[in-house]
């Protein structure tokens, strides 16, 4: 059997997870660039598929000129990300006029969401393949090489995992570690549960295997991921029992998740979150509105008050934890009081940061049926005074921390300036600071550009702050 029949064979009768990659590598002078846009899933994701495109002898090629095969990882949650993906494929055209025999393809969620406007009006689309079916990406190129036939690939699955696949990794000292995938909150407004199917979660011994070697490989910084990480469920195992296993495995190494839903933050998460030590004390939790009718609308299934119990909570078990939400404003009917209720949680809770949308309305979704009458002036101005007010106390936090002293992990090199590095607290605070520095030793010496390096844990004493970020200079531990 060739490698095409064996491609055909399974593309045409096996299903996606059943695949196996034995084939050994195949070609081996392909070069592919993946482009990923949204969330952090997506760009773990992207390492999924590097990783099976890998096997097939694809190397990931440094930038879209000198590529066989160019891939989008998309995103549907609002139309802007939409958008920027349309207005991309044009940016290619010129690519494809040069180089008739490139490849483009759509991964991820605008692919099982839009697959039929894509292959028919966007002529330039090779290949569509969906969250549950990269394991076939390989056989498609193949399959589209030898034959002209365009590639599509959208079925969602209800166990896909890819839990035996070893992402492929850039170079870097904080990873993703996804734990689980899909979602079955179904809140009225978010395309998630159809565009990445059912919730399903990997097996846990697998993830800590997955840990440990990151560990190994020098990952100092690991961010287990899912939509709703909370939901994680294994054998009898909930995601605080998977948390607690990952700190206690890897006691040097710091440890986050992302994202949690308000419904399923128990206690006996906080409880291990404060008990260990390498898990950082941070929690993104998306309250979405300050209104429990809002809420309702949404199918968000917890109402203000219960929210706030939990923010409350894990203040009183982890004084000086870092919090931050994702908001919605303008939902549909939401009156200027509703708002106003918004403005109230974000005085009260007082986060570190907040991600602010402007309602999106999403085909599919329940909401998309749901009448609105706001007009576009007072949604600008709402999201303005959400992001106003957000940010005065996000630098009135930042404020408070100057002239205290953090630990840092260097994770890069800043993007503004080549002699500073780029760091973060354990709350989730991105601090900059100088790459090199001068102290004095005990016997009275200057010592000149101590050199610190990617990776390290350093003290940096802060001295400036804005709404954003933390300034500080480095101090000899
Ligand atoms: N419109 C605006 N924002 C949305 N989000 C999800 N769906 C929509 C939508 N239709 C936001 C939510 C979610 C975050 C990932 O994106 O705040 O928590
Ligand atoms: Fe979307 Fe709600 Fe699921 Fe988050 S919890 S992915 S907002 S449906």
């Amino acid at each position: 059997m060739s490698f095409m029949d064996i491609s055909r064979y399974i593309l045409n009768n096996a299903a996606s997870q059943d695949i196996k990659t034995d084939f050994g590598r195949f070609n081996g002078d392909k070069k592919v660039y993946i482009e990923t846009y949204g969330c952090q899933m997506n760009f773990s994701d992207t390492e999924i598929v590097l990783s099976v495109l890998n096997d097939f002898g694809y190397a990931e090629s440094g930038s879209v000129e000198n590529s066989d095969v160019i891939l989008l990882n998309t995103c549907s949650i609002r139309e802007n990300a939409e958008k920027k993906v349309y207005s991309r494929l044009e940016d290619l055209k010129f690519l494809k006029k040069k180089n008739p025999n490139l490849i483009i393809g759509i991964l991820g969620c605008m692919a099982e969401r839009l697959r039929k406007d894509l292959i028919e009006k966007k002529k330039i689309v090779d290949l569509i393949v969906g969250p549950d079916e990269y394991r076939k990406v390989p056989y498609l190129i193949e399959n589209l090489i030898e034959t002209g036939e365009k590639g599509i690939a959208v079925k969602l699955s209800r166990v896909e995992t890819y839990d035996d696949i070893t992402p492929v990794r850039k170079e870097g000292v904080t990873a993703w570690l996804s734990i689980m995938r899909g979602c079955d909150k179904f809140c009225t407004f978010c395309v998630v549960p159809f565009t990445r199917g059912r919730e399903r979660s990997r097996n846990l011994n697998n993830i800590l295997k997955e840990a440990a070697r990151l560990y190994l490989s020098g990952v100092k910084d690991i961010w287990l991921l899912g939509q709703n990480v909370n939901s994680y469920k294994h054998e009898g195992k909930d995601f605080a029992d998977l948390l607690k296993a990952v700190a206690i495995e890897l006691p040097e190494m710091r440890i986050r998740f992302t994202t949690s839903h308000p419904y399923d933050l128990s206690e006996k998460l906080l409880d291990v979150m404060a008990s260990h030590e390498n898990i950082c004390k941070y929690i993104h939790l998306p309250v979405q509105s300050g209104s429990d009718r809002i809420l309702k609308k949404m199918n968000r299934l917890y109402t203000v008050e219960e929210y706030m119990r939990v923010m409350r909570k894990a203040r009183e078990m982890m004084p000086g934890i870092g919090l931050s939400t994702d908001i919605i404003s303008c939902f549909p009917s939401e009156t200027e009081d509703e708002h106003k209720m918004t403005l109230d949680v974000i005085n009260e809770v007082k986060y570190d940061g907040a991600y602010t949308f402007l309602y999106s309305r999403r085909e599919n979704t329940k909401a998309y049926e749901f009448e609105t009458d706001i007009d576009e002036e007072t949604k600008k101005r709402r999201l303005d005074e959400i992001i106003t007010l957000q940010r005065k106390i996000s630098y009135e936090i930042n404020k408070g921390i100057t002239g205290k002293i953090k630990e840092v992990l260097i994770e890069s090199t800043s993007k503004k300036s080549e002699d500073q590095f780029m760091g973060r607290t354990d709350c989730n605070k991105s601090v900059i600071f100088p790459k090199k520095f001068s102290y004095i030793t005990e016997d009275g010496k200057l010592i000149d550009k101590a050199e610190l390096k990617i990776g390290d844990l350093v003290k940096i004493r802060i001295t400036k702050a804005n709404s954003a970020t933390l300034f500080g200079e480095p101090l000899l531990n």
